[in-house]
């Protein structure tokens, strides 16, 4: 199963996704026809405030802000969108365009390694575009500063030149919006995170709001399910909407190879057996992080660095994608010297945490 779901978005980059209102069945079709998951993702997607499902709060607050812009005729505050991945951030941006009727601009941190690179994507806004920017703690330095002032000022200063003749001529953009996501709001520098007017910090999702999400998923999908089929999945999907629509697409495939294509409770526990997925949703990446820590490190601490090459992944994914819902769950916990298996780490996979207690109370700090 893949950790890192790439996002379906990158072949939207630069696209006016105000052009691409079709129906969700028309998509749909035309994704499964392709065979296409990401399509399928895209598809889910809600595509109004209304049909957000949970995040009540973000939901409300932001409906406020973007009404009150609409009021006014004007571009909304620029928004920052943080939280872990799958929780709906590329959702919202999209919902913040389409609510506010304009196009929506994409790129990412990584995409824009140069100043120059900004510059060009800002200078060619239209007033009133929302442009977003995914990964956002990943642009580089200039960039950053180059963006500063165009979120404060509506300006850019393009430099001409190089060394001592270099010259700096001031462009104006025209109001915009900027909407930035990032899973990592703690990387971004102080100045770039105060020039934003408001900040979502998405949280994850309760087993009662993804079961909603995975019954409006399975409505679009057209899959029968039964209540407790679909609460099996939901209990498994860490608190997370995209990995609980994956589940209900891999448990959907099994219902309709193995089964009588009816989602069931026994069904949708056969099937997430056979993908790995165990009853607490954690899957072959977040076991192999706490058997890792437990069977071969003791318990910890270890440095997330060795513990990234020690299961073969990216640092990022491990910090990312697997720790969040660890510690959430009580199973991992971040410490100054390194990662610490909990007692319960130790019971979940069935061994004995050790008589000495690795833990001291007192590295329970955030890191
Ligand atoms: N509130 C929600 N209600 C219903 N479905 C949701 C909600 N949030 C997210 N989803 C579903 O989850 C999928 C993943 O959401 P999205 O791509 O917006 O996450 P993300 O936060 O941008 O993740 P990443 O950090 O990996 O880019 C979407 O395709 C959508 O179908
Ligand atoms: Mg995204």
């Amino acid at each position: 199963m893949d950790w890192d779901d790439t996002d379906v978005d990158d072949e939207l980059t630069e696209a006016d996704l105000s052009g691409a209102e079709l129906s969700h069945l028309q998509r749909l079709t035309d994704a499964d026809a392709d065979g296409d998951e990401r399509a399928v993702e895209a598809a889910l997607r809600p595509k109004t405030l209304d049909e957000v499902v949970g995040q009540v709060r973000v939901r409300d607050q932001l409906g406020l802000v973007l009404e009150a812009a609409r009021r006014r005729g004007r571009a909304p505050d620029h928004v920052l969108l943080s939280g872990p991945p799958g929780l709906g951030k590329t959702t919202l941006a999209m919902i913040i365009a389409s609510e506010m009727s304009t196009p929506l601009r994409l790129t990412s941190g990584p995409a824009i390694t140069h100043a120059g690179d900004l510059a060009a994507i800002l200078s060619g806004l239209n007033e009133g575009d929302v442009l977003f920017i995914d990964e956002i703690h990943r642009m580089s330095r200039p960039a950053e500063e180059l963006l500063y002032m165009a979120m404060e000022d509506f300006r850019v200063d393009v430099i001409i030149g190089k060394g001592p003749g270099a010259t700096a001529i001031p462009i104006e953009i025209p109001p915009f919006t900027l909407v930035g996501a990032t899973t990592r709001a703690g990387l971004l520098p102080g100045p770039l995170r105060d020039r934003f007017g408001f900040t979502a910090h998405l949280e994850f999702y309760e087993p009662h709001e993804l079961d909603q999400i995975v019954h409006r998923s399975a409505g679009l999908l057209g899959v029968h399910l039964t209540a407790e089929g679909s609460s099996e999945i939901a209990g498994r999907s860490r608190g997370t909407p995209r990995i609980a629509n994956r589940l209900l697409r891999r448990v959907r495939d099994y219902a309709q190879v193995r089964a009588d294509g009816v989602l069931t409770l026994p069904v949708a526990q056969a099937a997430l057996e056979l993908f790995e997925v165990d009853e607490s949703g954690l899957d072959r990446l977040d076991r192999a992080v706490l058997d890792v820590l437990c069977r071969r490190f003791g318990g910890g601490p270890v440095g997330i660095s060795t513990l990234a090459v020690a299961v073969g992944e990216e640092r990022e994914t491990v910090e990312e994608v697997a720790e969040p819902f660890l510690v959430r769950t009580g199973l991992l916990a971040r410490t100054p010297r390194g990662r610490v298996a909990t007692p319960a780490a130790w019971h979940h996979l069935g061994l004995t945490p050790p008589a000495i207690p690795t833990i001291d109370s007192t590295l329970f700090d955030e890191v």
